[in-house]
């Protein structure tokens, strides 16, 4: 027989179970709840899309060490000597040896503009490179320079993160030879395809020559011979002509090729790892992946290989008239104003956003394209503006969770570990002008 005592305290202990545990629960089951009901969508967005049985798969970034999981260009194997060798290329000042002020020798890399610790941007409104002097946000033009001396492009510098998922580049999509520009006539004036590569290797080789750089300075490196000699064994030194110049883009597109954001908690998420994101997050995925979003930004690095007008304003810069994007490629006037669709990575650390940068922060862009009205005037008389560009049924909340989702699932903490510790050269990186070698503690 029970006593009274007995039957109180068991009253009581169902009653604070009854309160404290299901609250906890409650909250646990609701974030559970949320997270179930994104993965059945995103399944079903996979399968509505026919794209096969792959399920959350779909959206998963490789481990970069995986090299068979990453698309590659058949004309440039992925190898861990190339990575390697081009890891190095892509952070070596050694490299600008073509400045037009001699003052400016070996004073910036790639690097200078495409910064981890900016997520691979270069956090500034217009990226400069040899002729510019400090580092990340606090780089500024030599001002005893003429605008000649300064590298310099009006329109803002992408992401490298995810490049290895985008068959073109870069804004306008005229490098590379498949993909959208399979059926393009590519005229003369994109001699860039004249070796036939991928867009990302295209553009890397071409970059050397724009941004002033060569390989004659590294030459002269031991260390360099060998690395070159391991990651292009067909050929087993380096004299520094064209062939050089093509094999160091060569080796730097195979390492842009890894940079993978794939320990950003959404990837997490997608691996499994409920705890990898808030409630919030989830929540913002949740409108991200049920607005227009996903029909642009998709696929493991959420771009596409398609070019859209949001009605985008052009770079401050920019006097000559109006970007035409697209279509200065395609020469299509349906092409008109339309960009490529930028993947969506890290872009929390660094500002703006935008072709013309012309979004301060990620908030306004998301506000922007909610509203679906048009910054620059005249993409609405071209008629190209894309038909999803148009105000959304999103609330205030769901646009702070969106931009949440944005700002911290979209986020890798740890870029850092694809830079390297020290350059065979032995100058300071990414950039070695005075300004940044205080700035970066080099001596
Ligand atoms: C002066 C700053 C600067 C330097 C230095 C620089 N870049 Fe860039 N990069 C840019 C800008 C600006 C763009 C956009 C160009 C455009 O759309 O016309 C870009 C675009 C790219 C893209 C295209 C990304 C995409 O998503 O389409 C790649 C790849 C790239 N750069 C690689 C490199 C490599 C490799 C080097 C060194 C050889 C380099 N960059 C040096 C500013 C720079
Ligand atoms: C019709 C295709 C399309 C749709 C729909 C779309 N985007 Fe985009 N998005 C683009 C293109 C193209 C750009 C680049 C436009 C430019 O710079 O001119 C872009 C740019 C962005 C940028 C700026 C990135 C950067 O590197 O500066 C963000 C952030 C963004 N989109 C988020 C979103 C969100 C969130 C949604 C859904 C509410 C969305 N987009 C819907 C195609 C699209």
């Amino acid at each position: 027989m029970f006593s009274l005592i007995q039957v109180l305290i068991s009253l009581l202990l169902i009653f604070s179970l009854g309160l404290s545990i299901p609250l906890n629960s409650a909250y646990a089951s609701e974030k559970h709840e949320i997270s179930l009901t994104l993965s059945k969508q995103l399944k079903q967005f996979v399968k509505g899309a026919a794209l096969g049985n792959q399920g959350l798969e779909y959206f998963a970034l490789p481990d970069p060490k995986d090299l068979s999981k990453i698309p590659a260009d058949p004309q440039n194997p992925l190898t861990i000597a190339k990575i390697e060798l081009g890891k190095l290329l892509f952070h070596e000042p050694a490299l600008t040896i073509n400045p037009i002020n001699p003052k400016h020798w070996q004073n910036g890399s790639c690097a200078t503009c495409h910064l981890a610790e900016s997520g691979f941007r270069a956090n500034l409104t217009q990226a400069l490179g040899v002729g510019g002097f400090g580092f990340n946000k606090q780089r500024h033009r030599d001002p005893d320079a003429p605008p000649t001396d300064i590298d310099k492009l009006n329109i803002l510098a992408p992401s490298v993160l995810n490049v290895a998922y985008q068959d073109i580049q870069p804004w306008d999509g005229r490098a590379g030879v498949t993909g959208p520009n399979a059926n393009v006539p590519l005229t003369k004036e994109f001699d860039i395809n004249r070796f036939g590569y991928r867009g990302l290797e295209a553009l890397s080789i071409e970059a050397l020559t724009v941004h002033r750089m060569g390989t004659a300075a590294i030459a002269q490196i031991p260390e360099y011979q060998e690395l070159f000699a391991k990651a292009f064994p067909d050929r087993p030194y380096v004299k520094a002509d064209v062939e050089d110049n093509i094999n160091a883009g060569l080796a730097i597109a195979a390492y842009l090729r890894t940079l993978l954001p794939n320990e950003a908690p959404f990837q997490k998420w997608l691996h499994g790892d409920e705890s990898a994101m808030s409630e919030k997050e989830l929540r913002g995925a949740k409108v991200f992946f049920s607005s227009t979003c996903i029909a642009c930004h998709t696929g493991p690095n959420l771009a596409s290989n398609s070019f859209a007008s949001l009605g985008f304003a052009d770079h401050p810069e920019d006097f000559t008239g109006l970007n035409l994007g697209r279509s200065i490629v395609t020469k299509n006037p349906s092409d008109d104003f339309k960009f490529k669709t930028p993947q969506l990575y890290n872009l929390a650390d660094s500002t703006p956003y935008g072709h013309g940068a012309s979004f301060n922060t990620l908030e306004d862009v998301v506000q922007y394209i909610v509203k679906g009205k048009p910054q620059n005037f005249e993409t609405k008389f071209a008629g190209t503006l894309n038909s999803l560009f148009k105000p959304l049924n999103i609330s205030g909340q769901q646009v702070d969770d969106l931009t949440t989702f944005l700002k911290t699932s979209l986020h890798d903490p740890n870029l850092i570990r694809y830079k390297p510790k020290i350059l065979p050269s032995g100058l300071c990186f990414p950039n070695n002008d005075p300004e940044s070698k205080q700035q970066l503690g080099c001596s």
